[in-house]
């Protein structure tokens, strides 16, 4: 990484700062030193022109509409893997060997299974608890019983905690699954691979044998890969902020879990399916896109716009796609789909649309393979962290092995009172 300089005016005072240029992307005007040279802060509220790290595992071109995980793009990745190779590749940097992907598949094979004491822990929610609630709660408390892998200093330590929590979230996904319909967990299988191991225990029952259908099994291992990562967004930062004051890796992981719940971030897909049942028929599209153009209407269209894509989401596009194979392959006909597309067309025709270039995020197609797989909407932001957890593990990592990490505390523009004294509650009005 090369680096120059810029020169800026600030108040009475020129002020030069360094630039650091990257592999792609737009340069950094480095600002540690400016509060130092100049006493003030910088003020980017949401961080819509601020970098917070350097990192080498995944870079999105906006504009371009471009996704690289380790510089290979999405779609070749969806297309050619499978989840744990592009896991093995987050963690490591590489695309795995022959054996290397045989190791790190029995490796993460091996920690399936969770403590059976967790089993008590869900006793303790109501069966209709949201499967977000039951997840944050139980990655939490994950640190609770793994205490041989919590020390952040020892890279051995880190390695298993990682493998733990990629292993192991399927499993408790399974399990909040199962709590919220009364049906008996099920335990992983080792004969089976990542996805058709979480399939088999979301949906086989103890009275007869379950078969993986591979169409389901294929169709969400790619939509796992597409949510594996995706820069410094809301919950990666949040596991980045949580990491960087040692906290265990398992109270970070709960904590991006939280913080992705939301629905302007994963909780959209989830978001998404619910809008698209309420418009209910592409007749009503227009009225919808109308009141998502009123300034005066709280609503907006969910699976739509993006911080950083100013383009069609590269993983919308491969959603879309996966999204009909689904359906033609299982014979499905779904109403929404047709809605969804009637959706997209007109939005993409609107100049308020085009004007702010919003297009279909990952979200807007998620939900309808979701549903079409049988998932219920509530556990669509559970498949999204199960998959994401690849991603904020590998971040975690980068943060805590990167030499200039420090703990994250942002400063603020103070607008409250200035100072005042104590008023005796007597000689209050
Ligand atoms: C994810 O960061 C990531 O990478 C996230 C993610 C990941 O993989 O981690 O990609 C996953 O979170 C995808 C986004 C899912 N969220 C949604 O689909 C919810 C609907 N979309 C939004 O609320 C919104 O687009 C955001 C939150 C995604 C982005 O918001 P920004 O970047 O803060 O942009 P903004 O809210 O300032 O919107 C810009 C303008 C505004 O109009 P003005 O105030 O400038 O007049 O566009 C409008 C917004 O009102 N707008 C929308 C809209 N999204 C933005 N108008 C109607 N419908 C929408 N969906």
């Amino acid at each position: 990484m090369s680096a120059s300089a810029s020169t800026i005016i600030v108040g009475d005072k020129n002020v030069e700062l360094p630039i650091k240029t990257g592999t792609i992307g737009p340069d950094v005007v480095d600002i540690g030193k400016l509060y130092a040279q100049t006493g003030k802060f910088t003020f980017d509220p949401g961080f819509t022109s601020t970098a917070s790290c350097e990192s080498k595992i995944t870079y999105i071109d906006g504009d371009e509409g471009v996704l690289l995980y380790r510089g290979y793009p999405i779609e070749q990745l969806a297309e050619n893997g499978d989840f744990l190779e592009t896991a093995y590749l987050m963690l490591f940097g590489e695309l795995p060997s022959s054996a290397q992907k045989a190791d790190f598949d029995y490796r993460v094979t091996r920690h399936t299974m969770v403590h059976d004491q967790m089993n008590r822990f869900f006793q303790g929610f109501r069966r209709d608890a949201h499967p977000m609630a039951v997840m944050v709660a139980c990655v939490g408390a994950l640190s609770a019983f793994y205490h041989d892998s919590t020390d952040i200093s020892d890279e051995s330590q880190r390695m298993i905690a990682s493998l733990r929590m990629i292993a192991k979230m399927p499993t408790l996904a399974a399990m909040a699954y199962k709590y919220t319909i009364g049906q008996p967990f099920v335990y992983p299988k080792n004969d089976l691979d990542y996805t058709s191991n979480f399939l088999r225990m979301c949906f086989a029952v103890p009275c007869e044998e379950y078969v993986v259908n591979p169409i389901y099994a294929r169709a969400l291992d790619k939509i796992f890969i597409l949510h594996a990562d995706h820069e410094q967004n809301a919950s990666t930062s949040t596991v980045r902020l949580a990491g960087s004051s040692g906290a265990n890796p398992f109270a970070c992981i709960a904590a991006g879990i939280a913080c992705l719940w939301g629905p302007a971030h994963g909780g959209a897909n989830e978001a998404a399916l619910k809008m698209l049942m309420e418009i209910g028929h592409p007749e009503n599209v227009q009225k919808y896109v109308a009141k998502a153009k009123d300034k005066n209407d709280p609503f907006r269209l969910m699976g739509f716009g993006h911080r950083v894509y100013k383009n069609y989401d590269p993983r919308a596009r491969i959603m879309q796609k996966t999204t009909h194979e689904v359906l033609n392959e299982l014979g499905i006909k779904d109403d929404l789909l047709e809605v969804a597309v009637q959706l997209e067309k007109i939005a993409l025709e609107d100049e308020y649309f085009i004007e702010k270039k919003l297009y279909p995020n990952i979200d807007f197609y998620s939900g309808i393979t979701l549903k079409a797989l049988g998932f219920p909407t509530s556990m669509f932001t559970v498949l999204f962290a199960l998959a994401r957890t690849v991603g904020w593990i590998a971040q975690w990592a980068e943060m805590i092995e990167d030499p200039s990490q420090k703990i994250g505390r942002p400063r603020q523009l103070y607008i409250g009172p200035d100072r005042r004294d104590y008023t005796p509650i007597g000689q209050r009005s």
